[in-house]
């Protein structure tokens, strides 16, 4: 494993007010990163970011992308949009869009296949629910959402970066412990060594309340490169104290 990874996910927040200022404070302090660092904005920002952060140390990228190319999908985004914009990352199949936008594992395998297509790497996230955890399912459930990536993406698996959000985490301060969490993040990395003789070569984020006074801990395990911080990443501090973490 390279670098370790921490991408932020500002979800549906910001203005552009708000952004230059959070952007400005995370530049002034990052000083030369040991991780890779990126940003995922609200798509109508992401000309903002690339005016702000082009040729310094933090990439950025969209929070969700079209499965479609181009065309009559009205209020689809498509990778090409994206790269326009610069954008190196797209997150795909994010608990929220899964839960509230009845996106199935097969059409998030297909948007991770379109970003790849561009040359965008997907930041493929996927994650149990409490109920699931609770019925034993975790395991079962992350493989199958993996599983259906590992189909349609075949050898380009190398080139997806995998997100570990269990959805009871996300947003509630309950954070998975990070024995917790690397136990299912060995999961991933088997299934992934069954894809790929290199599976050492994918990010396994994991993301779910991560922030300053637990990083180091998550950080700290194996098979954790990094943290897909959503709440977080709206505080530059509590931000760069995370990507310090990951150093
Ligand atoms: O994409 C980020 C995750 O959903 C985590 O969000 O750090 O606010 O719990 P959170």
């Amino acid at each position: 494993m390279s670098k370790k990874l921490i991408a932020g996910n500002w979800k549906m927040n910001g203005s552009l007010a708000a952004n230059e200022a959070l952007v400005q404070a995370m530049l002034a302090g990052i000083g030369q990163p040991s991780a890779e660092v990126a940003l995922c904005a609200p798509a109508p920002y992401l000309a903002q970011l690339q005016a702000l952060l082009q040729g310094s140390p933090i990439a950025w990228g969209s929070q969700d992308v079209s499965s479609h190319e181009q065309g009559a999908y009205t209020g689809e985004i498509s990778v090409a949009m994206l790269k326009d914009f610069g954008c190196r990352y797209a997150i795909v199949g994010h608990s929220e869009r899964r839960q509230y936008h009845g996106e199935t594992d097969e059409v998030v395998a297909t948007k991770a296949q379109r970003a790849l297509s561009a040359g965008i790497t997907p930041i493929v996230c996927v994650g149990e629910t409490l109920a699931e955890r609770e019925a034993n399912e975790t395991e079962s459930v992350v493989k199958r959402q993996l599983a259906a990536v590992i189909h349609a993406v075949g050898h380009c698996i190398t080139e997806i970066v995998v997100a570990y959000e269990p959805v009871w985490a996300i947003g509630t301060g309950k954070t998975a412990t990070p024995e917790m969490a690397q136990a299912v993040h060995a999961v991933l990395r088997a299934q992934l060594a069954a894809a790929t003789t290199n599976p050492k070569r994918v990010h396994i984020l994991y993301g779910g309340s991560m922030n300053a006074a637990n990083a180091a801990s998550l950080l700290a395990q194996p098979d954790i490169d990094g943290g897909l911080i959503g709440g977080a990443s709206l505080k530059a501090a509590d931000f760069l104290q995370i990507v310090a973490a990951a150093g």
